[in-house]
């Protein structure tokens, strides 16, 4: 129920252009009225832009109704089913071994951990940089824990997008049950993924008590963001001493006042918190950069599907972005067009993590493979997302996804402004790549 509120809320908002005024978070505190103006009173609506923004929330009302009745198959919903079975047993002793169990049987690398301290989440009051949340992932589901609460997981279904879980009664020893995500969706659904479910990243500097000053905008997940915009609540470890963005950072206050921030600390993994609460000491550079790409990506899928239903579209009131527009996001996005600008020194990254990542890395006859990093000067040495190979894309409905491999042609094959940032080379490259590698490819990739 919240979560529909919520939507109907940020959707009324969303369609008067207000996206990047919501604020997500049970913590978030009001911004001091010296440095930022907030509007208190918000503009008249046109009798138009009235009927417009009915039509959006019946259409995303609507839309999230079909979702509710869809049995979810991703890989999360999937590992819980064979947990109910008997097939699959977690350790459940404590946290950290059901976490270890976990991880272990949704085969992601414990290498691939993150760290984040400020609260902007539902487990909110529990984090801060005292006790950092970890994260884990690999490309199609992610798992949440935080020391001393619940053990989360989002797994990623084609026809809907995120699907989250909670972990209950951690370390109880007895088969831990879970419950579904009405509760999360409030946040996981919101304008960053276009209100379809989705992930959600923030970047806020919170106090050492983990209280976190004013909001930031929202909607901008993605390999895009620059990295000066990232990291804020984060860790951040790599082999290079550089400082990225706002990671580490921690608000300092005037005495008991924790509205009034006086100015900034440096604190490092480990400083505040005993650094064995967690799997793992790194919150590696490459695994927040390859991360950011991935939840962009998923995020403008799940997009792309969600307004796949033209119904949305009455009366002459066409839905905007159109379905057309997703579709042309998402291709500019899978082919890293406007990709933010990595360190003049580039990046080092984690080697263990680096490894695990290329696992499943798919070689074309050439021996390249999407998979392949750069990192001198961005992420991927051929410009075009490996979660192409992913399972929720591979069971992506076939009509929609027909549409996305149409444009992804024309931007690699024609003269189209997506795509104009690759050489022709490394466009046929990529080309090469996947029809070497992707097996649904339609037939006309093939003979050109
Ligand atoms: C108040 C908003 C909010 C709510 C409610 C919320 N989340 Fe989140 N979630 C976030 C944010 C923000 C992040 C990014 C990491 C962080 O800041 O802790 C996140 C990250 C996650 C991740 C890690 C995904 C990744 O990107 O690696 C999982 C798993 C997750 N949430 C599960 C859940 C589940 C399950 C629920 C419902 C019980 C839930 N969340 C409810 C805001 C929320």
């Amino acid at each position: 129920m919240i979560g529909r509120n919520y939507l109907f809320f940020s959707v009324a908002l969303g369609a008067i252009g207000w996206l990047s005024l919501c604020s997500f978070g049970q913590s978030v505190a009001p911004t001091p009225k010296s440095t930022v103006t907030t509007p208190t009173t918000r503009p008249e609506l046109t009798p138009e832009q009235k009927r417009s923004n009915e039509l959006y929330v019946a259409f995303y009302k609507r839309r999230r109704q079909g979702f509710s009745t869809h049995s979810p198959s991703d890989n999360a919903s999937r590992l819980l089913a064979k947990v109910s079975s008997g097939e699959v047993t977690l350790d459940n002793r404590d946290q950290r071994s059901l976490t270890k169990s976990l991880l272990a049987a949704l085969d992601v690398p414990v290498s691939s951990q993150l760290l984040v301290y400020s609260g902007t989440a539902s487990q909110g009051t529990k984090v801060n940089p005292k006790n950092p949340r970890a994260l884990y992932f690999n490309d199609e589901v992610y798992v949440g824990v935080v020391p001393g609460g619940l053990v989360e997981m989002i797994g990623v279904d084609a026809n809907i997008g995120g699907v989250p879980y909670t972990f209950r009664q951690v370390g109880t020893g007895s088969v831990p049950s879970t419950t579904g995500g009405e509760d999360c969706i409030r946040c996981h659904s919101g304008a960053q993924s276009g209100f379809a479910q989705g992930f959600f990243g923030r970047s806020l500097v919170p106090t050492e008590d983990g209280f976190i000053q004013g909001g930031e905008a929202v909607g901008t997940e993605g390999h895009n963001r620059p990295l000066g915009r990232r990291f804020g609540g984060w860790f951040v470890t790599s082999a290079r001493p550089d400082v990225f963005g706002k990671a580490g950072l921690v608000a300092e206050t005037e005495g008991t006042n924790r509205r009034r921030v006086t100015g900034y600390k440096m604190t490092r993994p480990g400083q505040l918190y005993d650094a064995k609460l967690h799997l793992a000491e790194s919150s590696d550079i490459l695994a927040h950069l390859l991360h950011e790409h991935q939840i962009g990506f998923h995020n403008r899928v799940a997009r792309v599907l969600m307004s796949a239903d033209d119904d949305g579209c009455q009366e002459g009131v066409r839905l905007s972005p159109t379905h057309a527009q997703d579709i042309t996001n998402l291709v500019a996005y899978m082919l890293f067009q406007d990709e933010a600008t990595l360190p003049a020194e580039g990046i080092v990254g984690d080697p263990k993590f680096a490894e695990d990542f290329s696992r499943n890395r798919r070689p074309a006859k050439s021996g390249a493979a999407l998979k392949d990093l750069d990192l001198h000067t961005r992420l991927l040495k051929h410009r075009c997302t490996y979660m192409i190979y992913t399972r929720p894309w591979m069971e992506m409905p076939a009509k929609v996804k027909g549409e996305i491999y149409a444009k992804l042609r024309s931007a690699l094959m024609g003269k189209d402004y997506i795509g104009s940032h690759l050489s022709d080379s490394e466009k046929r490259e990529i080309v090469q790549i996947l029809s070497d590698t992707v097996p649904d490819l339609p037939a006309d990739w093939k003979s050109s």
